[in-house]
């Protein structure tokens, strides 16, 4: 079988994808690229495959002679490795997020359009088996007509966060804002309904004492309430609350559909269904809870998060091999289930009025937003620097990050640490 040659750039969360290649029939890992000299290193180690090539710079790395690249480089460095990599001639997988700006999405959009090669974004949630399954109802009629839906995703990062920020004070995950990391809880709400978000109220919260002591300068949580093209209603919860929580409801017209709730001892794994003709006061008569079946259980078994890591490489392998029910997520899905929350973060700028979402696909859109830099990242925004909470950039000691380091450090190097256990499994981190 025609095996598709990758090129992994990030060697820390990429190990979830260099995972997948390791034991799939039909792709393979050709070269791995991380700045980070240590864990490429450490990863080198654990492969010890003599067919992959290593590099430190992405320069090097996207000569190399592969069909696609994954980028599990920084979330808000995505869009301008992505476009270099298409230019280059490779197909694209992208991890979470797509963009950072409306420039780089403009940018991003007619790159795809222009190369014409796969490019498939990895919001994994997507493909955990409660959501997927109901996309599947829901495309089948099940519940009738999209109107309100909720997605969650609560994840209390404050005991990983020296793994993941290293004590970079100006880190992504530090400097990032509420609404940035959006798509874990709308992607699949996006993914199910297949309609496209028109509009968006966005909310941060703002007890932020958790994230401060470990020098997050965004708000606790994020809220997007985004309206549909038909009228339906999403309401979108992330952050760090200090319970977590990865949840997912669809009402439609005729019934409703929800995962597992983990206080209940259940996950995304189980999906309850609630759908028959009583409505109101006879709504609990007849629903049926499952645990869906999935196509490739045994294989993802030991991926991470509900198994869903699997699904997302397998189908952007099989996708560049041609297979016409490989469900990848594409430029424009992507940008539906992130511009709600950048969008979101300028209606939290503006005290929370409602913002219209633009659709990008309509190419006379573009020219808009072509010379929009705003986001939070110095590097990139230029005059249209943001802060990263609505109510200024809060200052956080060096004493912080000095903090963090040590701990990242010594987590790193001890036998048994959290970061150990994530370089050789991928799926350990969010
Ligand atoms: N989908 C999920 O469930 C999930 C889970 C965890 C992380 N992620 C995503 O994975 C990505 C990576 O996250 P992470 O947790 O590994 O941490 P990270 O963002 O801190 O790490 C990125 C890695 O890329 C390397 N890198 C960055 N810029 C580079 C450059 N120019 N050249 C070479 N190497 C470069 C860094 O050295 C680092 O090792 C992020 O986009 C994050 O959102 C997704």
């Amino acid at each position: 079988m025609k095996k598709v040659r990758i090129g992994v750039m990030g060697a820390y969360r990429g190990t979830s994808m260099i995972n997948y290649c390791e034991q799939a029939d039909n792709a393979q890992v050709v070269a791995i690229c991380d700045k980070w000299v240590e864990g490429l290193e450490r990863q080198k180690a654990a492969l010890n495959d003599p067919n992959i090539t290593y590099y430190t710079n992405f320069e090097d790395f996207i000569r190399h002679d592969m069909d696609a690249v994954v980028l599990a480089n920084y979330a808000n460095e995505h869009a301008p490795f992505a476009i270099r990599a298409m230019k280059a001639g490779k197909h694209v997988f992208s991890e979470v997020l797509p963009v950072q700006t409306m420039k780089e999405a403009v940018e991003l959009i007619e790159t795809v359009e222009e190369t014409g090669l796969v490019y498939a974004y990895g919001e994994n949630y997507c493909y955990m088996p409660a959501p997927y399954e109901m996309r599947r109802l829901y495309r089948e009629g099940k519940i009738g007509e999209f109107e309100y839906g909720e997605g969650e995703y609560i994840h209390n990062c404050e005991t990983i966060w020296p793994s993941i920020t290293y004590g970079e004070a100006d880190h992504w995950r530090n400097n990032m804002y509420a609404t940035f990391y959006c798509t874990h809880s709308l992607g699949p709400l996006i993914h199910i309904t297949g309609l496209r978000p028109v509009s968006v109220i966005g909310l941060e919260g703002t007890k932020a004492e958790r994230k401060r002591r470990v020098g997050c300068k965004n708000a606790s949580f994020g809220i997007e309430m985004v309206t549909l093209e038909n009228g339906g209603i999403i309401k979108s919860i992330h952050g760090g609350l200090y319970k977590n929580s990865v949840w997912y409801s669809v009402y439609g017209s005729h019934g409703r559909l929800e995962s597992g709730r983990e206080d209940a001892g259940e996950n995304v794994d189980r999906l309850y269904v609630n759908a028959d003709a009583f409505d109101g006061e006879y709504a609990n008569r007849a629903v049926e809870s499952y645990k869906p079946s999935e196509k490739a259980a045994k294989e993802s078994a030991a991926f991470g998060h509900g198994g869903s890591d699997y699904y997302s490489m397998y189908n952007f392998v099989r996708k560049i091999l041609g297979y016409a029910d490989a469900d990848t997520i594409d430029v424009y899905e992507a940008l539906d289930m992130f511009l709600p929350g950048l969008f979101a973060y300028r209606s939290v700028l503006q005290g929370g009025v409602s913002v219209p979402i633009p659709n990008l696909r309509n190419k006379d859109e573009r020219e808009k937003w072509r010379g929009d830099t705003a986001c939070t990242d110095p590097k990139v925004a230029g005059d249209q620097l943001l802060p990263t909470m609505s109510t200024g950039t809060p200052q956080i000691g060096k004493e912080v990050y000095d903090k963090m380091y040590a701990l990242w450090r010594k987590d790193f190097t001890s036998d048994d640490g959290y970061t150990n256990a994530a370089m050789t499994q991928g799926s350990k981190k969010e």
